[in-house]
């Protein structure tokens, strides 16, 4: 019996790390690039393939699909309207467009043009409105790096949306 009951549980352990491996799985393959001017790294969002989406854009000067993506605390102050915890990364990703080879007059994301954040740190951005760090990793000819033109426009143009705490983007509603 007891010998049952040890295997039983083997199994369950077994399980619950195969699960957290299929979870861990959508970890993207980030490039190891850091921010020169606040130190932030790619890699503190390689999860972001498993971030729920918030909200899309499109920007008709840049010609650039964005989809909005928040990690889980992000995510939950999005939809409770709470406020966004320390921890929060909400991401953007900007794709050029292009049209669908088999049906002209729709469009669909061609390559990925950029992928930026912004992370909610008290700590470390304690200067920053909001406390929010800003990140962004621009993508030209299939290779990643990082932008070297500085984070003051970031934080400047930002406080635009102080009023929804320095973002710009809203739930978007799916009915
Ligand atoms: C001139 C204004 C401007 C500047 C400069 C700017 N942003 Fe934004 N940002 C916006 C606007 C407008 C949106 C929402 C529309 C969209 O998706 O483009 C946005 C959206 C975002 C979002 C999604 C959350 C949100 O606030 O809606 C992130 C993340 C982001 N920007 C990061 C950055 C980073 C990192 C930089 C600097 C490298 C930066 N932004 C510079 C205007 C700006």
């Amino acid at each position: 019996m007891k010998i049952v009951v040890i295997i039983l549980f083997t199994l369950a352990l077994a399980c619950t790390s195969c699960n957290s491996k299929s979870e861990l799985s959508v970890k993207s393959e980030v490039p190891d690039l850091i921010m020169p001017d606040n130190g932030l790294s790619f890699k503190e969002i390689e999860d972001y393939k498993s971030y729920k989406i918030v909200a899309t854009h499109f920007r008709n000067d840049k010609n650039e699909l964005r989809y909005i993506l928040a990690n889980k605390p992000a995510y939950k102050a999005y939809i409770t309207g709470g406020k966004f915890p320390n921890g929060s990364k909400i991401v953007k990703i900007g794709w050029d467009v292009k049209k669908m080879p088999n049906f002209g007059v729709a469009l669909e994301a061609n390559e990925v043009q950029r992928v930026e954040y912004m992370i909610k740190d008290s700590e470390n951005f304690n200067k920053n409105q909001g406390n929010w760090g800003y990140a962004r990793f621009v993508k030209a000819k299939g290779k990643y790096k990082s932008w070297d033109k500085g984070t003051v426009s970031c934080v400047n143009c930002h406080n635009l949306a102080k009023s929804n705490d320095y973002l710009f983007t809203k739930l978007q509603s799916l009915q």
